[in-house]
């Protein structure tokens, strides 16, 4: 598991103490957030600027990127991408746009290239982003210079097994920073001894805020999940810690409750319970006992949101016997992350309807209030 054994302690006597007294985890108070933040545009172009322009993002797994010469292109936060790894073996970014007259430089979703030749007139980059090649140049562009018609980069930093990418003006990242205390965790999932099984990605038409909310509390586990997970975990039981603007939950699982006759040397958080980690903005971390799975929500506007649900194995563990058992694991992830997709979706068609002034966060609902603010922070420019 992932955290410290002192940490992982107190975080299951925490929540064996609230099974003792049958009671969730509660905040102070209930709350009613209003709608127009969940389908106003204008609210949308805010968080767009104070947040998924403004903080360091995941774009992919390192592993997307094997090896000098890989790359893959996507759109994050409206923007085309272009990731690369170069001939040093140096991740980098760009934008996925022509420096002569602004086509898109790459179709192709991912694959191995040491240049790329626009399709348009065949302006050609390194994968280090350097412009190479320019037809007719002397007749047509005298004087050139080329180092100024380099790819547009983006600063991009490896850390943790991820490549990290962030629109913020400035020179570099500092993922670590970001993270603050939650880095070590981060650091201790091991995440470049990884790889991803499989990947299933979909248009949800929900803002993305809905589909973070449907994964952090376990209030709904025993109805919208009757059919898939609900009777692994306890009913209503889940904690959560914030950490600067992301969060880490503990989902028990039923198994739980037999902790409390063994010896707390011997507990180990990861058998009895899936944590989930939250970074924000646009990832999710729900770790279980020999694998985790990759959240990733990209929002592409106020009532839509692709959604890449990607199953994470230890690379050893990608064996020809295993692939039945990573199968049966990622059908069932998607099954389940579908529902709450299903419910995300009708609460967005319910949004417009008038039924509703405000929706409610009960007090075991407070993961959610508390991501609410810290959206609302970050727009205000404080994450
Ligand atoms: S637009 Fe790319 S080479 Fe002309
Ligand atoms: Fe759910």
């Amino acid at each position: 598991m992932t955290m410290e054994r002192a940490t992982q302690i107190e975080l299951i006597r925490e929540l064996l103490d609230l099974h003792d007294r049958r009671s969730p985890f509660l905040d102070e108070h209930w709350e009613k957030p209003d709608l127009e933040r969940y389908q106003s545009g204008e609210f949308f172009a805010r968080e767009r600027e104070g947040i998924f322009l403004a903080l360091p993002q995941i774009a992919s797994h390192a592993s997307e990127l094997p090896g000098p010469g890989a790359f893959l292109t996507l759109e994050m936060s409206g923007r085309p991408l272009l990731l690369t790894r170069d001939e040093e073996g140096v991740a980098r970014a760009f934008y996925n746009v022509c420096r002569h007259r602004g086509a898109q430089l790459v179709a192709d979703a991912s694959g191995c290239r040491q240049r790329f030749s626009c399709p348009y007139h065949a302006w050609t980059w390194s994968n280090a982003g350097k412009l190479i090649g320019v037809p007719h140049e002397k007749a047509g562009f005298p004087d050139l210079d080329r180092e100024e018609h380099g790819l547009h980069a983006l600063p991009c930093e490896e850390y943790a097994g991820w490549i990290w990418v962030s629109f913020a003006a400035r020179d570099s990242i500092d993922v670590q920073s970001h993270l603050g205390d939650l880095a070590p965790d981060i650091v201790a999932m091991d995440a470049e001894t990884h790889v991803v099984f499989d990947t299933t990605s979909r248009d949800i038409e929900a803002n993305w805020k809905l589909l973070v909310e449907g994964g952090i509390e376990s209030y709904h586990f025993r109805v919208a999940h009757k059919d898939t997970i609900a009777g692994l975990f306890l009913d209503n039981l889940s904690s959560y810690r914030c950490f600067g603007p992301h969060m880490r939950s503990v989902l028990p699982r039923s198994s739980l409750s037999e902790l409390r006759d063994k010896p707390e040397e011997s507990w180990n958080i990861g058998e009895h319970a899936n944590v989930l980690y939250s970074l924000f903005p646009g990832s999710q971390f729900l770790v279980q006992e020999d694998h985790f799975v990759w959240i990733q929500g990209i929002p592409m506007g106020p009532n839509r949101t692709r959604m890449r649900l990607s199953t994470m194995i230890p690379r050893e563990a990608n064996t020809p016997e295993r692939q039945g058992y990573w199968r049966r694991n990622h059908r069932l992830t998607t099954t389940t992350l579908e529902e709450d997709f299903d419910l995300g979706e009708g609460i967005q068609r319910g949004l417009g309807s008038g039924a509703n002034a405000h929706l409610n966060f009960g007090r075991f609902e407070g993961a959610l209030v508390q991501f609410n603010r810290i959206v609302d922070e970050a727009i205000a420019g404080n994450a």
